[in-house]
């Protein structure tokens, strides 16, 4: 009999400490950094978003999350035998932010390690501990995606700093008889490393060159659209089945526009597209399972209905999972 994955519990956790449009706008004059809620609202749909205190890590954002994932599947952390944590802003360069997570949770002993595909992080990451499942090597695993990105902003680069939010979001995979999970499409080109990246590296001790984001936004945009679309396709068919057959499109949460696009392109109705951009601005890895608990605990998405979840990001990486839920 074909094992399969299923999410059996989903979490999410966010800061405190929110920044509607207007806070952003008034902070960053204060810098001299002029920017508007008209503008941001215009071209992004964010409208606010989080920002994690001084000395919170993306593994306590992950914690919260996680908790409330294994509360929502009727499990303990010493039930999990795999923990993936998405994130490009891990706490330590090493080791990994799943084993930091893993200690704080208390279980101790499993498999865990980080995935960094950025705002693909979550896809990629749900899509290994799928081929886990089903080869056996786990059979109850707990993916995170859990991001700080406002430590990698550039609070005087306008056109990056006002996209972008701290969260964390968890689902519990668990092995199954039946789908859960029906197919992925995962993709990366390394060609496209300048137009989304952070391009400093520790040398030395110190850091060698810039260690904030760098983004060429309208390359980010172009290539985007084309390549949610590819992947969406390409796991559809994968699975045999077609756009007609998604209760709900979950896409990775950078931009409105972007999401609109893609969802012209797949003929769904926004009715279809769980939206949580305004509310979180880009949380890169976490966005997706930030946006899918949302939905999940709203009652907007129900067990049984079919979801496609896909992410785009630097890389460039992209890649699109079919879920019955
Ligand atoms: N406030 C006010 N004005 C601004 C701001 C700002 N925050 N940022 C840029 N502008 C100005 C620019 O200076 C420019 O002014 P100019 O015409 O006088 O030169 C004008 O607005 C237009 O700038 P563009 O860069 O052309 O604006 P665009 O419509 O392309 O929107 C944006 C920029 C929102 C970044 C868009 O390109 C985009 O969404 N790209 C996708 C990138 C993305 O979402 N990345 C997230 C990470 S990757 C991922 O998650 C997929």
């Amino acid at each position: 009999m074909k094992r399969y994955s299923r999410i059996t519990g989903t979490g999410s956790f966010l800061p405190t400490r929110r920044l509607t449009n207007a806070d952003l706008v008034a902070e960053l004059a204060t810098k001299g950094v002029e920017t508007s809620d008209e503008w941001i609202v215009e071209r992004t749909g964010i409208r606010a978003r989080h920002f994690a205190s001084d000395g919170v890590h993306s593994s306590d954002l992950g914690l919260e999350a996680a908790k409330m994932a294994l509360q929502a599947a009727g499990r303990v952390a010493q039930d999990i035998d795999l923990i993936i944590v998405a994130t490009s802003t891990p706490d330590m360069v090493f080791p990994s932010t799943a084993c930091i997570l893993q200690n704080k949770l208390g279980a101790n002993g499993c498999a865990a390690f980080d995935v960094q595909a950025v705002c693909s992080g979550f896809v990629y990451a749900l899509a290994v501990a799928d081929s886990m499942i089903q080869t056996g090597a786990a059979k109850c695993a707990l993916v995170v995606g859990a991001e700080v990105f406002s430590r990698i902003l550039d609070f005087k680069d306008r056109t990056t700093c006002v996209l972008f939010g701290d969260g964390a979001g968890a689902v519990v995979l668990e092995a199954s008889e039946t789908p859960g999970i029906l197919a992925s499409d995962l993709h990366a080109d390394g060609k496209h490393v300048g137009i989304l990246c952070v391009p400093g590296h520790v040398s030395g001790g110190g850091i060698l060159g810039d260690p904030l984001l760098k983004m060429d936004g309208q390359a980010v945009f172009k290539l985007a659209v084309g390549l949610l679309e590819s992947a969406a396709r390409a796991t559809l068919a994968k699975a045999n089945l077609t756009e007609a057959d998604i209760d709900w499109l979950v896409p990775h949460q950078a931009n409105i526009r972007i999401m609109q696009s893609t969802a012209r392109k797949l003929k769904l109705s926004m009715d279809k597209v769980v939206v949580t951009v305004d509310q979180h601005g880009n949380t890169s890895a976490a966005s997706i399972p930030l946006a899918l608990d949302a939905a999940v605990r709203s009652g907007q998405v129900k067990p049984g209905q079919t979801l496609l979840l896909e992410g785009v990001g630097g890389g460039f990486t992209w890649g699109a999972l079919l879920v019955i839920l």
